[in-house]
């Protein structure tokens, strides 16, 4: 995941600093290319033989070292960098990050860098909940800072509480997420739907599907890691909301779609809702009452809007590629490719329904990557390989200029 990505390294002053020959290993493990910068403190926790044998790389400790100047200058050191990690990252070192201050080889690179900075947290329990430490916090992440953790446990100087530095295993995890949400997609804006819709008989019944929204939500999850800035408007569903992802809860097709044109402009609409076709027109205000004897209410139904056709055929707002999905019981190919006409869509993600498949609910589906003038059979795969490879496809194609 971090094949030949730079990662330049400051060690600050803090006890955490002794895990960070082992946070070294983990990311070249993933293929990084990691560079140190050791501060005074840091070097009283780990030595820059210890940070040079494990990252195979000079450390960087003086802002003022001759030699260095003139072998690389300090401000060349962040730019060949592609992210700054500073771990642990102190007190101390928060507050001159929030402040501005350059007063040694550090800091100075991290005032002088335009690359993005993460930083893990590592102190004391009151340190870290003291409002200074706090507002740092809160004043680096509104300058677009990564902070990953810190965790809660047991402190060095015997306390308990949050303040731990994450282990280097998640920081390593949260470097990848960095960059996979920084990939392939950064910069376009995706427009998901998932779920099914609620379609109201009364107000307390309403006509719905098995939908879980499995599916959909993956896919969100699979553009938003390439990098989207995604939008994922899904009816009822019990799916987590995935992180990352700005989500939008509707219940009927028409708040679907209302939602769906409120999320507009985006590069790449994906309908994997299981939409309702159909509302109920005789839709009443008040609990249907059964009366003993009488005949049950007739459901008189009028069509909804089609949100993958509207969508598809908006005027100005039409998203660069929009790929609907086709549910299907018999004639799966045909049928799709039908849609994909009549829908005015890019691709059709063509899936088998029929009850045996477990298509809706399950974990698993079996699709078929329909485009105007091809048929691309997918093997069996997981939902959430499923939403991968669609991504990845969807990237493949507006690299290609589609859209
Ligand atoms: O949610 P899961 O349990 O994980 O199941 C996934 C799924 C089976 C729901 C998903 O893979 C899927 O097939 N979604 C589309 C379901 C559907 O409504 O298919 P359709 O063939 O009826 O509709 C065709 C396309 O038009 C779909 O993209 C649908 O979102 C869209 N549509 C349909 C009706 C409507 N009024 N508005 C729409 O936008």
């Amino acid at each position: 995941m971090l094949a030949g990505k730079r990662i330049l390294l400051i060690v600050a002053g803090g006890i955490a600093a002794y895990k960070t020959p082992d946070l070294v290993r983990h990311l070249r493990e993933r293929g990084a290319v990691v560079r140190c910068v050791l501060t005074d403190g840091g070097a009283q926790f780990v030595t820059p033989l210890t940070l040079g044998a494990v990252s195979e790389d000079k450390v960087y400790d003086s802002l003022f070292s001759l030699t260095d100047e003139h072998e690389m200058g300090h401000i060349n050191l962040s730019r060949q960098a592609d992210a700054l990690l500073v771990a642990p990252a102190t007190a101390n070192m928060l507050a001159k990050i929030a402040q501005g201050l350059a007063d040694d080889l550090a800091t100075t690179l991290l005032l002088a860098t335009d690359k993005p900075v993460l930083v893990a947290p590592a102190m004391n329990v009151r340190m870290w909940g003291h409002p200074a430490t706090q507002a740092n916090i809160d004043t680096l992440a509104g300058r677009g800072v990564t902070v990953i953790g810190p965790n809660e446990g047991d402190m060095a100087c015997g306390e308990y509480g949050m303040g731990r530095m994450s282990e280097p295993l998640e920081i390593a995890a949260a470097i990848e997420n960095f960059f996979a949400a920084n990939g392939r997609l950064t910069g376009s804006r995706a427009l998901v739907t998932s779920g099914p819709t609620y379609e109201p008989i009364d107000p307390v019944r309403y006509i719905a599907n098995r939908s879980s929204g499995k599916q959909g939500h993956a896919i969100a999850e699979a553009l938003m890691r390439l990098g989207t800035k995604t939008t994922l408007v899904t009816g009822p569903t019990q799916q987590p909301d995935p992180p990352g992802v700005q989500v939008v809860h509707v219940e009927s097709a028409r708040q679907m779609l209302v939602a769906c044109e409120a999320a507009l402009p985006a590069e790449i609409a994906v309908c994997a809702a299981a939409v309702a076709d159909w509302r109920v027109d005789t839709q009443t205000d008040q609990k249907l009452k059964k009366n003993t004897g009488a005949p049950p209410p007739p459901l008189m139904m009028t069509e909804n809007p089609d949100i993958l056709q509207t969508l598809s055929n908006a005027k100005n707002t039409r998203p660069g590629l929009v790929v609907g999905f086709a549910a299907e019981t018999e004639n799966v190919i045909a049928n799709a490719q039908a849609k994909l006409a009549r829908k005015g869509c890019d691709w059709i993600v063509a899936n088998d329904v029929s009850p045996n498949t477990e298509t809706f609910a399950g974990d698993a589906n079996t699709v078929h990557l329909v485009t105007a003038d091809s048929v691309e059979d997918w093997p069996r795969l997981s939902k959430a390989e499923v939403g991968e490879r669609l991504a990845d496809r969807i990237a493949d194609a507006l690299e290609a200029g589609h859209g």
